[in-house]
């Protein structure tokens, strides 16, 4: 076992089980969004394995966009958002789809649903790789699903604790100390 499998209790998701998951729903985001060119927004820097991989599975003219927040420190949220990169075009009449990697709180995605409700987007939709409902603060309407998990602190496929282990290749559970 090498030093970044050592921070892993177990293997949640496999990469084969992310990737049959990720395929659909890029063909369910290809069906939905057939005739309608859509803004895909992908959240830095945890989505962006999922971002990359959901993109080849979306058959239809995009665009591509950035933003990043922050709102964790460790494997703790500290509850209090931060807009580090907004978004380089208008999304002004255009159909928006945010894909973030995981949904915990929903703090982060309420924010920034907020935060573009005044940008006049003909819509926005979330696309989330995983979801902790048991841990929501605030709800929000994910439209896309990959995984709903329990609430365990995870890691690997752009998951990160300290900025480290995104490059893992699965999401594991985070083993702690
Ligand atoms: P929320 O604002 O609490 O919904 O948190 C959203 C952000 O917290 C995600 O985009 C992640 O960056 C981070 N996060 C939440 N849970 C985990 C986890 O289990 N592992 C790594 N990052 C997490």
């Amino acid at each position: 076992m090498n030093r970044l499998e050592a921070a892993v209790d177990r293997v949640l998701i496999s990469e084969a089980k992310i990737a049959a998951r990720v395929k659909k729903l890029g063909a369910q985001i290809t069906k939905d969004y057939a005739d309608k060119n859509p803004i895909i927004v992908g959240m830095l820097r945890g989505a962006v394995l999922f971002y990359g991989d959901l993109l080849k599975h979306v058959k239809i003219p995009c665009t591509l966009d950035f933003m990043c927040l922050s709102s964790y420190c460790g494997t703790c949220s500290t509850g209090e958002v931060r807009f580090l990169l907004d978004l380089r075009g208008s999304i002004a009449g255009r159909h928006v789809i945010i894909v973030e990697d995981i949904v915990d709180t929903g703090l982060t995605l309420d924010y920034v649903l907020k935060n573009l409700a005044h940008r006049g987007a003909a819509s926005v939709e979330i696309c989330t790789l995983l979801d902790k409902p048991s841990n929501r603060k605030v709800e929000v309407p994910v439209k896309y699903t990959g995984f709903k998990i329990k609430n365990e602190f995870v890691i690997g496929y752009g998951l990160d604790c300290d900025e480290l282990y995104r490059n893992l290749p699965y999401i594991g559970v985070y083993r702690a100390g």
